[in-house]
């Protein structure tokens, strides 16, 4: 079964109570023969990035059932304050850890830097994103519901049907069992992802399931990069569906996104 958010959500229960029985039984934390340097004095960046972050965010930052974060795109428009604010701090109200140890974390300050540091060598390409107008990482513009919804079907609903809810084939089973993408407009999806992960995935894509980023989405005549204005009504699109959710909390049209630490989401 591919791993989504979903059974992410469901596998991070069961992570909890392995953390109850003592964090040596925590999946992706070294056994015993490889427990030869403390944990502190690890400061390669393929091991730190295996051992904290891959069973979210995939092998080698693709795949995973969190946002891919080997994306040169999504790397360039995040910049390295924000990339070190959100490991340091997590994301509250998802499953987006922290990591410091002064926010009550496992890795120290040295090797938060040398994932940051480590993601943006590896998988950044700032070259080639030299010359290029980049949308702003965050925004508190509300966005208009209607108007993301027309930019929906314009640019997403090849992929996702124009309400959003997957397309399906003609006895409304998915068409494409696998492949084709879940209802992103489901409120039990959304409310797992916070409104700055959405933004992050519109801007950036998904290069590991083809998913174009924010230049490519809107192709053929009027073929356009998404301007800032047309991401924040998409966001404000999408959670606009949170407000059928029973006891949910998020405002049905916000689009106020995770601040540059991380902190907030409401
Ligand atoms: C238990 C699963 C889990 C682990 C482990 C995890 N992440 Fe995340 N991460 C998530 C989720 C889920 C999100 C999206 C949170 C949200 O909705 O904003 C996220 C978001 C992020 C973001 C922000 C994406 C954005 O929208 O800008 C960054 C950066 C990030 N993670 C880096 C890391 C790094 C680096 C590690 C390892 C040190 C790591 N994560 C480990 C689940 C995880
Ligand atoms: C070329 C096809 C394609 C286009 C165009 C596309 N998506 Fe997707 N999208 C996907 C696929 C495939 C996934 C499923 C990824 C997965 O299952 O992990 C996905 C997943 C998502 C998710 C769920 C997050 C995740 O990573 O699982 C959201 C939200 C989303 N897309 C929003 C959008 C929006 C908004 C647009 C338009 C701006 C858009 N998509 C355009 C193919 C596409």
């Amino acid at each position: 079964m591919k791993t989504t958010l979903r059974t992410l959500a469901i596998l991070a229960l069961s992570a909890a109570a392995l953390v109850a029985a003592g964090c040596k039984s925590m999946p992706g934390y070294p056994k015993a023969s490889e427990e030869i340097p403390r944990p502190e004095a690890v400061l390669d960046f393929n091991t730190l990035y295996k051992q904290n972050c891959s069973a979210c965010h995939g092998d080698n930052g693709r795949n995973g059932a969190a946002l891919p974060l080997n994306n040169a795109a999504y790397l360039a428009v995040a910049g390295v304050d924000n990339l070190h604010a959100i490991t340091a701090k997590g994301v509250s109200g998802t499953l987006m850890p922290a990591f410091a140890r002064s926010a009550g974390g496992i890795l120290t300050d040295q090797q938060i830097e040398v994932i940051v540091q480590g993601m943006l060598r590896e998988w950044g390409k700032p070259a080639e994103f030299a010359s290029t107008a980049l949308p702003p990482y965050a925004s508190n513009n509300p966005g208009d519901v209607v108007e993301g919804q027309k930019t929906f079907v314009a640019a997403c609903a090849r992929c996702h049907a124009a309400d959003g809810t997957g397309i399906k084939s003609s006895e409304g089973k998915p068409a494409d069992p696998g492949t084709s993408p879940d209802s992103i407009v489901d409120p039990s999806y959304l409310a797992l992802v916070s409104n700055q992960s959405l933004r992050s995935l519109i801007i950036a894509g998904r290069p590991d399931e083809n998913v174009p980023d924010w230049r490519g989405y809107i192709t053929g005549p009027g073929a356009h990069a998404l301007t800032p204005q047309e991401i924040d009504n998409l966001v404000a699109w999408l959670t606009s569906h949170r407000a059928s959710a029973p006891g949910q909390s998020l405002s049905s049209t916000s689009s106020t996104t995770t601040s540059a630490t991380g902190k907030e989401m409401k």
